[in-house]
């Protein structure tokens, strides 16, 4: 035989012939078929985005696309040949084996996220989809990753994770106790103080907390009055139907052996159609005491402040008053004994001194009544509130209309001056922050009741419907309160911003 025959094994008894021509052509047919099928499957992997590299048992890398190549910033030859290890941190490398080697026939993908620096010294994340090719003994030969960045992804992930962990720190560094309600008001979120209320109150049923109903617990608990339950109840299904975005109110919540009040605030907020509601318990007990010792202070100041002014106005009136009467009959008593030519010589100092004498009388008698006008004592209210309308429109310009249902009785001292004080007070609000021009006041009594109805034209204000949170002085207010109930009365005032301000009080005659 020579070098280049053809060596055909034949079986026996099988005729041969020799290969025809359109055979021929035939093979090199499917030959450049098959070129040209795997010219596109080579594309298919090079020209991908994703990361594709065949790496054997020992973790040899054996091919790699050109995507992996430029992610890497490596030419293909600095790759294939060496270990896959340097794609990935150090650290991570024990983690990402311990992954590889769950693959199997039975298992033959495994999906791996490895961390890797970049070139710009940022930290990147891959995820490889790892599947692995195995002998017929079961043995793994080689392994295909197909990889993408996923950095954006894990960076979102980040990004929320921390907020999650910003809003659960914060809401359990809150005192107030906090939950959350999904829709159908399943309680998904609560915070530490909530847990701490439940724990130190075991009579309220378990569903308080996360997986139980909030509109099936047992309202407010313990201790709430039935009519503030169901206040609260109808604010929260405003809240939840939408009707609101927010609704609050305080409760009293008292055990036998303390008092303690609450607010409570439901905030409805929605994203994207769905939409959770946020209720807070908040113990105000510190606020509501530190409210009524304000009040009994107030009081005390009231009482007080009448006292002086009374006190002051009896010494004018006894003492200074007579005083002064006393001085003019002395001058006029001296200028009668004195001689003529003295008296030519001193006539225009007496003059002046009895001018004098007058101006202060007149003064004093000013001061007075200002300090408690003598015309409450001696005519009555309606009077002493038309002197005081027609003082403020002399000083002010400011127009006070008087209606009073006559006849009207007069009251007991208390009660005058109280109702003068607030009418005092309410006045001199709609001058001094309504810049009102004109304000009506109306008395009438009928029923045991006395009421006084104070309404101004001015800008008005947004009078907190609660007590808390409260920002500025309202001492005046406070008074005027406290005035009308030290004798069980009742205090109101109503106002809009551009409507101005009722205020309106109601004192029983007798108590
Ligand atoms: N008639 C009114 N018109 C507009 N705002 C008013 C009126 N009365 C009271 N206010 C508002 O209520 C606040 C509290 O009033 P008040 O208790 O009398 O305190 P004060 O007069 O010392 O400011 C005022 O500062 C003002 O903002
Ligand atoms: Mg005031």
């Amino acid at each position: 035989m020579h070098p280049g025959a053809e060596v055909r094994v034949v079986p026996e008894g099988v005729e041969v012939s020799p290969p025809e021509e359109d055979t021929v052509a035939a093979l090199r047919r499917e030959l450049a078929e098959l070129r040209q099928s795997e010219q596109r499957y080579r594309l298919l992997v090079e020209q991908q985005t994703e990361l594709i590299s065949r790496f054997a048992a020992d973790d040899t890398i054996t091919f790699v696309n050109d995507a992996f190549c430029r992610y890497f910033n490596k030419r293909r030859e600095e790759l294939v040949g060496q270990t896959w290890h340097p794609a990935a941190l150090p650290e991570d490398l024990p983690f990402i084996r311990e992954r590889l080697r769950i693959l199997s026939p039975a298992c033959p993908v495994v999906t791996i996220e490895i961390r890797n620096i970049s070139a710009t010294g940022e930290v990147r994340w891959v995820q490889f989809v790892n599947r692995g090719f195995f002998d017929g003994e079961e043995r793994l030969l080689e392994v295909q990753g197909v990889g993408r960045d996923i950095t954006e992804r894990k960076q979102a992930e980040l990004r929320i994770r921390l907020a999650e962990q910003f809003a659960r720190t914060t809401i359990d560094s809150l005192t107030a106790a906090i939950c959350v309600l999904e829709e159908d008001g399943t309680i998904i979120t609560v915070n530490e103080a909530w847990r701490g209320f439940f724990r130190e109150n075991p009579f309220v049923p378990n569903d308080g907390f996360v997986g139980g109903n909030y509109l099936t617990l047992s309202t407010l608990g313990h201790g709430v009055a039935a009519a503030e339950a169901a206040q609260f109840a109808a604010g929260l299904r405003g809240v939840m139907r939408g009707v609101r975005t927010t609704f609050r109110m305080e409760y009293a919540c008292h055990s036998p052996t303390e008092e303690r009040w609450f607010m409570v605030i439901a905030t409805r907020f929605t994203v994207e159609g769905l939409f959770r509601v946020v209720v807070t318990h908040e113990d105000i007990t510190a606020v509501k005491l530190a409210e009524d010792a304000l009040r009994r202070y107030s009081r005390r100041l009231v009482e007080a402040e009448e006292e002086a002014r009374k006190k002051l106005a009896m010494v004018l009136h006894d003492e200074i008053g007579p005083e002064l009467t006393d001085l003019g009959i002395i001058l006029a008593l001296i200028r009668q004994n004195l001689p003529p030519e003295e008296l030519e010589k001193l006539g225009d100092r007496f003059e002046d001194s009895g001018v004098l004498i007058e101006n202060i009388t007149r003064t004093v008698r000013g001061v007075m009544a200002e300090l408690r006008p003598p015309v409450l004592d001696d005519y009555g209210l309606p009077a002493a509130l038309r002197w005081q309308a027609e003082l403020m429109g002399k000083r002010t310009g400011f127009r006070v209309e008087l209606r009073v249902d006559e006849p009207f009785p007069r009251l007991t001292p208390d009660r005058e001056t109280a109702l003068f004080r607030i009418s005092q007070e309410a006045l001199t609000n709609s001058v001094k922050h309504a810049a009102a021009r004109h304000a009506t006041i109306s008395l009438r009594c009928r029923n045991g009741l006395v009421q006084l109805v104070i309404t101004d034209d001015g800008r008005g204000f947004a009078p907190s419907t609660t007590s808390f949170p409260r920002k500025k002085s309202t001492m005046g207010l406070t008074l005027m309160r406290e005035r009308a109930e030290a004798f069980g009365g009742r205090f109101q005032l109503a106002s809009e911003p551009g409507e101005g301000v009722t205020v309106t009080v109601e004192l029983p005659l007798e108590r």
